[in-house]
């Protein structure tokens, strides 16, 4: 009778203590103190021993019953704990899907990188090389090798940033033009993309800018070939049935020198505000490179010829952009730059 006094207190105790299962830890510690090795279940089969003899078969029905009983009780609870556990963890990770993603921003080139990028792919369709050449050049390099020696009337054309007498730094990619010839017997055919800087700041000029320099030199290359290479050019850049026309200029570097226009791309030619009304838009210096550079270089100018140009990537991408102010591509302003995005 005692015994099953205390085989009812059992159940009762695990009655109580399951009510305060909150999470499956809980839960197998619980388990353990009831139906473990050590349980109370298993202490009560050990003291059968203190039984007589002939009850032993009969008590140990009953604590086998009561444990098959409490191991129904704890599955029933555990199913239960592991719903409402499974139940809080989708609650917790719970996604909306419905919610607006978030929008990734897009960078864009500037408008300057892409001129580059359109001009190194039409010449590098026409197998020209790409040389970048340096931003601090010597008086010589930028000057004094392209024909302009210090006392030159056509130094006074580009103002200039001296970093003390003999180094300054470049007005334009020319520079690279010597370096080039220094360096390599003809044929040359390079493309020269970058920075130039001359102390002017107004709507059309900066103090920093981007240059592109051309430069060819063989055996028999004419101002015939400038021509035909610059109809290319302009049709490329600036749209199929743009021509070009040849001004006379005058650059010490080159001779003749030439102004090179092209058929205004905003009114065909027939005259327009872009145009000034005359039809042409100017958009690059040329010409045959100077004996003298050549010699200079160590090429024989009786042996080989070449032209070379120089263009202005701003200018190109104000006029092909229909950009006004220069500084407006130097200021780094996001509502201006992203009227590029493609
Ligand atoms: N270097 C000249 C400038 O900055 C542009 C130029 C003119 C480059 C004629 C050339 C050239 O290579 O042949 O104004």
């Amino acid at each position: 009778m005692e015994n099953m006094q205390e085989i009812e207190e059992i159940k009762a105790r695990i009655e109580e203590a399951v009510k305060d299962i909150k999470s499956s830890a809980t839960m197998r510690e619980i388990k353990m103190k009831f139906l473990g090795k050590a349980g109370e279940i298993s202490s009560l089969m050990k003291k059968l021993r203190d039984l007589p003899p002939e009850m032993r078969p009969e008590m140990g029905k009953i604590i086998n019953a009561l444990r098959e009983w409490a191991e129904n009780r704890f599955d029933e609870f555990e199913k239960a704990v592991k719903t409402k556990e499974l139940g809080a963890r989708y609650e917790r990770e719970k996604i909306d899907v419905t919610l607006p993603g978030k929008t990734r921003k897009k960078g864009a080139f500037h408008p300057d990188t892409m001129i580059v990028d359109e001009l190194v792919s039409v010449f590098a369709g026409m197998g020209f090389e790409i040389y970048e050449g340096r931003e601090i050049e010597t008086d010589y390099y930028n000057f004094t090798a392209l024909n302009t020696p210090k006392d030159h009337p056509a130094r006074d054309m580009q103002d200039t940033f001296y970093l003390g007498a003999d180094y300054l730094l470049r007005t334009q990619t020319s520079a690279g033009q010597v370096h080039v010839m220094e360096n390599k017997k003809p044929p040359i055919k390079i493309l020269s993309p970058g920075k130039v800087y001359r102390p002017d700041d107004d709507a059309t000029h900066s103090p920093m800018f981007s240059q592109m320099e051309g430069l060819v030199v063989d055996k028999g290359i004419t101002l015939c070939d400038l021509k035909g290479m610059l109809d290319e050019f302009a049709a490329r850049i600036f749209g199929s049935g743009v021509k070009t026309r040849l001004r006379p200029s005058y650059f010490p570097f080159t001779e003749p020198s030439v102004e090179v226009d092209v058929s205004c791309f905003a009114c065909g030619g027939k005259g327009c505000k872009l145009c000034k009304g005359t039809g042409w838009i100017e958009v690059l210096g040329a010409g045959m490179v100077n004996r003298a550079v050549l010699e200079n270089c160590g090429i024989d100018p009786d042996v080989y010829t070449g032209f070379a140009f120089g263009m202005g990537i701003e200018r190109i991408a104000m006029l092909k952009y229909g950009i006004n102010n220069m500084k407006l591509l130097f200021e780094g302003d996001v509502r201006f730059l992203k009227q590029f995005r493609a």
